[in-house]
């Protein structure tokens, strides 16, 4: 299996790992079918997401998608982080092997799920904002996994 520089890279040396302590918002998503699992922290101040950390408990490429995604998110907006799709994470890498595809989209879901549960604190439906947090993988592990 062929993984690119950058992916090597964030995978080597992940950025922003660890947790913050009293974080706005906190999201742990896993894959259920290799069982990894990734935890994301974020500190958010007027609509600006001002630090990230996170935690994977995966493979490589969920290392380094989750450590790309932190990169992709931090000083941006609420509004900007989440136009930040699995596929956007990917390029930022120059690519993911086909059967690692899922792996990137933990790492949307996960920051997702943070600003989930960030409006969830402030008592505010995140439903509409957020969207519906996926179980699934896009349908990419319904062949890869299942
Ligand atoms: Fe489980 Fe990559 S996230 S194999």
């Amino acid at each position: 299996m062929e993984y690119s520089e950058k992916v090597m890279d964030h995978f080597a040396n992940p950025r922003n790992v660890g947790e913050i302590e009293n974080a706005d918002g906190v999201g742990e998503v896993g894959n259920p079918k290799c069982g990894d699992i990734m935890k994301m922290y974020l500190k958010i101040d007027k609509g600006v997401i001002t630090d990230v950390k996170f935690k994977t408990f995966g493979c490589g490429a969920a290392i380094a998608t989750s450590s790309m995604a932190t990169e992709l998110v931090k000083g941006k907006t609420i509004e900007d982080a989440l136009k930040i799709t699995n596929k956007a994470v990917m390029e930022a890498l120059d690519g993911l092997p086909p059967v690692k595809v899922h792996c990137s989209v933990l790492a949307e879901q996960a920051v997702k799920a943070a600003l989930s549960d960030y409006y969830t604190k402030r008592g505010i439906d995140p439903t509409p904002i957020v969207g519906k947090l996926e179980d699934d993988c896009h349908g990419e592990c319904a062949h890869n996994l299942h």
